[in-house]
């Protein structure tokens, strides 16, 4: 089972307009709603591969009943933590004129600290039963930045593998507990490093550094060049074949699924990048974020070329 924890959750609402103008009346085309987060991307993406998932996180109120109930997969486990404040919502008009977005993100909701002790208390119990364990995105007000760290050295004492996926503070000061895998995309390299390399040997070195420095797998994601992986075995740079992207918002949560069903199936490290860069790849195929066609994803695996840099 892959357990995911999605601190910061939120409905997501894609509103479809012809086009978006300003300070006027305007009618809404199409609405789809979505169980948001970051972790919520990874939960659907690993469980259309065919994993278990129990998500865990917080949600609150009608509309936290609301969210889960928008969890249809039977493949994933509901195991959020109640709390008190309402979940909120995030709005994403969609502009079909120009094929641009303009999003409005609600302020989260605020979790007080017997709700985070009860998290925790939740997470204990879930944790015997994981083989793997996601934490992605940022957290929620009163959640202290300590948070992961705490959730980190939990995953290391069960022995369980925990892959991190979050960015800026947060990010850089939880490496302290080694998580067993990181997924920085460039933004996320630079806030650790303070630039990105330019050449493949750079990046290859980058990667390097940082499983050094104590991180057992270190996959920098890059879009459509791909993912460069550092681990025990060696490095690695992972090729998607060229395709034309509808929507990579989301792609490196999907990436971050296939190298979490690549660990829990006990895969090769080069057959966890593929997998991984795969179903991602996959993902930019599919309009929907968190989503793929199985279709794509079994005719982009065999194109996927692993090649070791070092
Ligand atoms: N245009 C593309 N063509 C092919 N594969 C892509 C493309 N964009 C993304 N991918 C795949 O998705 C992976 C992750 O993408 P990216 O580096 O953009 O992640 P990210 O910035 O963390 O995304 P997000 O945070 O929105 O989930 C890439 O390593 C690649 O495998
Ligand atoms: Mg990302």
């Amino acid at each position: 089972m892959i357990l995911t924890v999605t601190l910061s959750t939120s409905i997501d609402k894609l509103y479809m307009l012809q086009k978006q103008t300003p300070y006027s009346v305007m009618r809404v085309q199409e609405v789809i709603n979505t169980a948001g987060g970051k972790g919520m991307n990874v939960s659907r993406v690993a469980a259309k591969l065919g994993e278990p998932v129990t998500a865990m996180g917080f949600i609150g109120g009608f509309t936290g009943q609301y969210f889960e109930s928008l969890i249809t997969q039977p493949e994933i486990r509901k195991a959020f933590t109640r709390i008190a404040a309402e979940t909120r919502s995030c709005i994403n008009i969609w502009d079909a004129s120009c094929g641009m977005s303009t999003e409005y993100l609600e302020p989260g909701a605020l979790v007080e600290e017997s709700e985070l002790a009860r998290f925790f208390t939740d997470f204990q119990r879930q944790l015997p039963n994981a083989d793997v364990v996601t934490i992605s995105g940022s957290m929620p007000k009163g959640v202290p930045a300590d948070a992961y760290e705490v959730m980190i050295r939990l995953c290391r004492d069960a022995g369980k593998p925990v892959l991190l996926d979050t960015s800026g503070v947060s990010l850089k000061s939880t490496l302290r507990e080694r998580p067993t895998l990181i997924k920085p995309n460039t933004d996320e390299l630079t806030q650790l490093i303070g630039s990105v390399p330019s050449s493949l040997e750079g990046l290859a070195e980058a990667a390097y550094e940082l499983h050094r420095g104590g991180i057992p797998m270190v996959v920098l994601s890059l879009g459509a060049q791909g993912a460069v992986m550092a681990c025990a075995q060696g490095t690695y740079w992972g090729k998607p074949p060229r395709i034309d992207p509808k929507n990579t918002v989301g792609c490196g949560d999907s990436m971050l699924a296939g190298l979490a069903v690549g660990i829990a199936r006990k895969r090769s490290v080069m057959e966890q990048l593929r997998l991984a860069i795969a179903v991602s790849a996959a993902s930019a195929l599919s309009l929907a974020t968190g989503d793929f066609n199985p279709d794509d994803y079994h005719a982009i695996y065999p194109n996927v070329e692993i090649a070791q840099l070092n």
